[in-house]
């Protein structure tokens, strides 16, 4: 579609934002399945019901431009999908594979958070103030949905730090009680 006006643009971005919820809704469910702590899989089911919402508000705002919202496939989106799916299927351990699919979540939020924060200025800068609200509504969750995220890598290094230090603990014990029983066995 050749972009003429801001206008153009608003429309062509809205329809690519479109695509990428609806990739999502679609992929969110099966890296909730694939997640192993459940914080972590509770908050992409969660995620996935918002995302819902989100491409509904994207179809009510193109639906009041008389825009189709079909027909326009976000590339990156697909791409970004594609490299969480990778992790589903190379990741072995349960905490890298966490962190892995919180990596690739991030940047799947930092993307839509740029694409809404562009969105969002341009419809105030077309005077569509109804428009503005709802997406300065997506905008909010996915910051929130971020923020989450954040939160979780840290707790899952957090938890498997302090696994570490137990099992080295362990071993150390278990270790140092060998010597001392070689030591006993060799004065008796
Ligand atoms: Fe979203």
């Amino acid at each position: 579609m050749p972009l003429a006006a801001l206008h153009d643009l608003y429309v062509e971005q809205l329809r690519y934002l479109h695509s990428a919820e609806d990739q999502l809704v679609k992929a969110l469910p099966q890296m909730a399945e694939g997640a192993a702590a459940p914080e972590l899989r509770a908050s992409f089911e969660r995620h996935a019901r918002v995302t819902e919402q989100q491409a509904e508000r994207l179809g009510l705002i193109l639906g009041g431009l008389g825009v189709k919202v079909t027909g326009t496939k976000c590339k990156a989106m697909a791409a970004l999908i594609a490299e969480a799916r990778d992790v589903l299927d190379s990741a072995t351990h349960p905490a890298v594979l966490d962190l892995a699919l919180i990596a690739a979540a991030l940047r799947i939020e930092h993307y839509e958070i740029v694409g809404y924060e562009c969105i969002r200025t341009y419809a105030k800068r077309l005077g569509f103030k109804d428009a503005a609200a709802l997406l300065a509504q997506t905008l909010e969750e996915e910051e929130e949905a971020e923020e989450r995220l954040s939160l979780l890598a840290q707790s899952v290094i957090l938890f498997e730090a302090e696994a570490a230090r137990s099992s080295e603990t362990r071993k150390r014990k278990a270790s140092s009680g060998r010597t001392k029983e070689k030591s006993a066995r060799k004065r008796s």
